[in-house]
């Protein structure tokens, strides 16, 4: 069973400078919200309540602000900050002590997901027990990514990192599940040429022991990429869209946990304190 979450929020999002320069990337808004509600609400959708959300050393008081420890949300948060970027299995030495026996899962501060069924699949997959579990999507570009390829019997028999010459279009995702022999996995990681441990390597060692699994987000979800300044106007106008169309929010962090009943009208109120009159706190009053 996985109940804890790390969201790891550093970097240093050098790509997205000058926006970048001052403030991290995952507080930029991604059209009405701070990019970082969406991948915390992939966890909290997941039904993880114990969140761990590294960041970059200096930037802690930036992120309390939107999301502090004391919140209204019904759920744990816990932050610790990451020295350098040196590469994502970093994760799990610097959560170690949050990760404690328990199997965990990390989602990077920069996805986005959306899609029908996705709070199934996310559910569904928060069972597991043992080995590790990615979440793959097929994409135009695969090389800008780790890149899956699975046999006959959808077993991943083959993970590269940004491959020059993908051999598919299944790119693996910033959602990952491990159990908790993580923590001693990363700690053996070698820096890669580009001189950072790399996620791709950590997954190869359970691929090797047969204990890694593989789940589709198909095409009827959406993994969009926040990695350049376009692409992050794109997936903006894409939560605009529906949002504007459904008159429904995506990533509503209070309503996620007041659906889940992790929080209550009161707790809802203080929120919308919190925010202040805007069009966020409108939204809220309407839940209850
Ligand atoms: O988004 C999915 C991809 O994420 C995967 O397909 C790749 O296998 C994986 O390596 C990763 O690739 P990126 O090139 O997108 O990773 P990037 O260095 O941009 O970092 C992703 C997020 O993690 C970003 O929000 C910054 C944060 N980060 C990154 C590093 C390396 C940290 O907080 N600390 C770090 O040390």
């Amino acid at each position: 069973m996985i109940r804890k979450g790390i969201i790891l929020a550093g970097g240093i999002g050098s790509r997205m400078s000058p926006l970048t320069k001052a403030v991290n990337k995952q507080l930029l808004p991604l059209y009405d919200k701070p990019l970082i509600f969406y991948p915390l609400s992939i966890l909290m959708l997941a039904g993880i309540k114990n969140i761990l959300i590294i960041v970059n050393k200096g930037q802690l008081n930036q992120f309390r602000k939107i999301l502090p420890e004391k919140n209204n949300l019904g759920i744990s948060i816990e932050y610790k900050e990451q020295l350098k970027p040196e590469g994502l299995p970093q994760a799990f030495t610097i959560g170690e002590k949050f990760i404690g026996k328990d199997n965990v899962s990390l989602i990077l501060g920069d996805n986005f997901f959306y899609g029908q069924s996705l709070t199934k699949t996310l559910k569904k997959n928060t069972s597991f027990k043992k080995g590790a579990k990615v979440f793959i999507h097929p994409v135009k570009n695969p090389s800008q990514y780790g890149v899956a390829f699975l046999d006959r019997k959808n077993k991943v028999i083959k993970l590269v990192e940004k491959p020059k010459k993908p051999d598919s279009n299944l790119a693996v995702t910033g959602l990952y599940f491990f159990d908790n022999q993580v923590v001693q996995f990363s700690k053996k990681l070698k820096p890669s040429k580009r001189g950072e441990l790399e996620i791709i390597d950590l997954l190869n060692i359970y691929r090797k022991k047969k204990i890694l699994s593989a789940e589709f987000i198909g095409r009827g979800g959406a993994w969009l990429d926040t990695g350049s300044v376009k692409d992050y106007y794109d997936a903006s106008s894409f939560v605009s869209t529906i949002e504007n169309r459904q008159g429904l929010k995506i990533a509503c962090l209070e309503e996620i946990s007041y659906k889940n009943k992790w929080i209550n009208k009161k707790d809802i109120l203080n929120s919308i304190k919190f925010y202040g009159n805007c069009v966020y706190s409108q939204y809220l009053k309407t839940l209850i």
